[in-house]
């Protein structure tokens, strides 16, 4: 393993039995506290877009806005929130998407972002590409042009990437956890 895979592994705690029985949970307030690990994750999705003319960063509720805030600062572009239904004041785009139980809704302002802006899209993790999949219908809808999908973590097993990739997002991740 390379040492920043060793580094991000180190960092992030995992949670056996949470939400409940049976899933271990992979959490990175661990990660975001450490301050070396979380610059170097920052750094490591950064990497491949220094010098490209990217727009906007699109975060997804939670835990993509820490991390795609960060990334936004990094490449000098703006962050656009993609939230749970709700909560957004202005006039938004909604789809709705499938959760372990039932269905739910995530939405984004309808001027987050213009037609052809470079977007790239970023969460903590994926694993069955559900969050990611609607975000990027989302960001499609308004016309933009969805450079990547970055994440920290791959739960590579569940097959959220190959979701993503069949839509044509070509997605990075930094670490994966096999069986999950
Ligand atoms: C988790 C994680 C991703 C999503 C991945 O978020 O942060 O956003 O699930 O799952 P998927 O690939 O199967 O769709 P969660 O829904 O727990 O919400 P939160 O980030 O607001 O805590
Ligand atoms: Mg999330």
């Amino acid at each position: 393993k390379s040492s920043l895979e060793d580094t991000l592994l180190a960092a992030i705690r995992t949670i056996p039995d949470y939400p409940k029985p049976g899933i271990l949970f992979r959490d990175i307030t661990t990660l975001l506290s450490d301050a070396r690990a979380f610059r170097r994750a920052i750094d490591e999705l950064v990497h491949p877009y220094a010098g490209l003319k990217i727009d906007k960063i699109a975060g997804i509720e939670a835990r993509g806005f820490i991390l795609g805030g960060a990334v936004a600062h990094q490449l000098s572009a703006g962050f656009v929130p993609i939230r749970k239904k709700g909560k957004l004041p202005y006039e938004t785009v909604r789809v709705a998407y499938s959760l372990e139980y039932g269905l739910d809704e995530m939405e984004m302002h309808k001027d987050g972002v213009s037609p052809g802006e470079k977007v790239i899209l970023v969460d903590d993790l994926i694993a069955t590409g559900g969050t990611a999949e609607a975000a990027v219908k989302l960001l499609r809808q308004i016309g933009a042009d969805i450079v990547a999908a970055c994440f920290v973590i791959d739960l590579p097993d569940i097959g959220g990437r190959k979701k993503l990739e069949a839509l044509g997002v070509p997605v990075r991740t930094l670490i994966g956890y096999e069986g999950h």
